[in-house]
């Protein structure tokens, strides 16, 4: 399973990428705003730090404009996915950017039908939001599976990248399934590398070899 991260971070993304941890980053108009500097240079500063598939989102709602905002986007790196939401003009742009082998990420999936609509229309990447159903009292894991299972009978090539994760548990449950990628935010990444019995152990190793350190004085 592929471990994209979550945000427009640049230190973030700098301290795990040093770990060796991520294969990708998604963004998005939120996340951007959220660092609240210039976008255009926080992509690009993105794209050339990672090696991996960049998840760039238009902010247009017409199809020629996505088309038109997504060719711009791809300039910005060559490793740049363009992310259209899942709509009847964002499914039209993924087609049209698709055939010219420019990845498509489908965002805001929220269904099994926006998903397999999405990888009709050559998505490479379908992104359900999880933790955002979970919110609503649905079951996003449960929606994981189904599309899991449909794609796998018709052998699609669309992955699906699990979005909206809010905690260490959604990506346990996301790798039993077998999705493609998950995509987390910086702190569910933190939480999995943190284990109480590890700082405890490690607590009483050091302080183990300290005594020992003393008892050769
Ligand atoms: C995915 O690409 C989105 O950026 C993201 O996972 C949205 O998650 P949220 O529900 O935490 O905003």
């Amino acid at each position: 399973m592929k471990i994209f991260l979550d945000t427009a971070n640049i230190d973030e993304i700098r301290r795990f990428n040093d770990m060796g941890l991520l294969d990708g980053i998604t963004t998005n108009p939120s996340l951007l705003f959220r660092e609240g500097q210039d976008p255009d240079s926080v992509m690009r500063q993105i794209t050339s730090m990672i090696d991996g598939d960049v998840s760039l989102e238009v902010v247009s709602t017409k199809y020629e404009e996505m088309v038109q905002e997504g060719l711009n986007l791809y300039r910005t790196g060559d490793n740049v996915v363009v992310k259209v939401p899942m709509t009847p003009d964002g499914l039209h742009a993924c087609q049209t950017l698709s055939s010219r082998n420019i990845p498509v990420n489908v965002t805001l999936i929220f269904s099994a039908n926006q998903a397999v609509l999405a990888a009709k229309s050559g998505a490479k990447y379908v992104s359900p939001f999880i933790g955002r159903l979970d919110d609503i009292g649905h079951d996003g894991m449960d929606l994981i599976r189904t599309i899991l299972e449909i794609f796998r009978h018709y052998d699609f090539d669309t992955q699906v990248l699990v979005a909206s994760v809010r905690h260490p548990l959604h990506v346990v449950e996301a790798a039993r399934l077998g999705a493609h990628v998950v995509t987390l935010p910086p702190n569910v990444l933190d939480k999995m590398i943190k284990h109480p019995l590890t700082d405890i152990g490690l607590d009483s190793f050091l302080s183990d070899w300290r005594l020992l350190q003393e008892s050769q004085k």
